[in-house]
């Protein structure tokens, strides 16, 4: 089979590629964003029709979300035009595609568990235009999985990371303690997106690890498995107001997952913890 990840330098594409890797199968085609950008649409029909995928998987994104409220137009094109680009070529040689999303297409009012079911209510600009990815990707190929992912960490830039860089420098640090989620690995997320293919295990898929915190919590986790002893307070998000409003509550809940094959995703806690190590 033949696999071709866009996006491949950023956090999830490395991943996803690191466990390709080793499974013998597979013929992988790496494209970062120097080698096709996807939001133009003659090079990537022409390099879709070159390399002749069975599967694309768009690890490629804007996933700089307050820089998405001032950079529309540059948000429409990777997280909507981007997809939609990427479904049709897929479709003209009959290959699938997989469009990573997230937890931002939901509002974030209702406290409980959201499921593929639950009405979509975006409430900024990363949000909207990752809902109309799914969107056009869905209505342009039918070979689809949509996969929602939340608080993504792994090989690159990300929460995890900054907090144990801020720990080097501070002795004492504030982080929001009024917004729920569920963080998780890239290693879970890749782990499920290559069982969905290998089972052609189409449709819309809830993908977080399991459990929920608040960024206050998840860092007092990281701390507590680091031995960093950097004191961390919880503060509220009116404290800390950023251009993107973030959900107050946007845990996933893997129903398809479940309803299906199973969900293989580990705890937040054990995931991190090996993350960690
Ligand atoms: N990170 C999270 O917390 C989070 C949460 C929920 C959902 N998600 C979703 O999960 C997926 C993977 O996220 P991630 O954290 O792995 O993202 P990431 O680390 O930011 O990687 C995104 C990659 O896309 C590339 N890219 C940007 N514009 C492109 C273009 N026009 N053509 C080709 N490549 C382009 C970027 O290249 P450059 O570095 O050169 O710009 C980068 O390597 C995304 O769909 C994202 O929306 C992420």
């Amino acid at each position: 089979m033949k696999v071709l990840i866009t996006g491949a330098n950023g956090q999830l594409g490395r991943e996803i590629a690191k466990q390709y890797k080793e499974i013998k199968e597979i013929d992988l085609i790496l494209a970062g964003r120097s080698d096709l950008d996807i939001t133009k649409v003659n090079e990537v029909y022409s390099f879709v029709n070159k390399n002749k995928p069975d599967v694309i998987i768009n690890c490629a994104a804007f996933t700089a979300v307050d820089k998405c409220e001032t950079e529309i137009d540059m948000a429409y094109k990777i997280n909507t035009i981007g997809p939609k680009n990427l479904a049709i070529a897929a479709n003209e040689i009959g290959a699938e595609i997989v469009q990573v999303s997230t937890d931002y297409v939901f509002d974030g009012n209702m406290h409980q568990s959201l499921t593929e079911f639950d009405e979509v209510n975006p409430q900024t600009v990363y949000g909207k235009t990752k809902l109309e990815g799914e969107k056009l990707v869905r209505s342009f190929n039918p070979k689809h999985y949509i996969v929602r992912t939340a608080w993504l960490y792994g090989d690159g830039n990300n929460f995890v990371k900054t907090m144990l860089n801020l720990s080097e420098t501070h002795k004492t640090l504030k982080v929001v303690n009024d917004q729920t989620g569920t963080p998780t690995s890239t290693v879970d997320l890749a782990r499920v997106i290559i069982k969905l293919v290998e089972d052609k295990n189409y449709g819309l898929f809830h993908c977080t690890c399991k459990g929920q915190c608040t960024w206050y919590e998840f860092t007092k986790e990281i701390f507590r498995i680091k031995g960093i002893d950097t004191e961390v307070l919880p503060c509220t998000t009116d404290q800390f107001p950023r251009p993107a409003k973030r959900p107050e509550y946007s845990v996933l809940r893997n129903y398809m997952l479940e309803l299906t094959t199973g969900d293989i995703t580990r705890t937040w806690q054990e995931a991190i913890s090996e993350y960690l190590k």
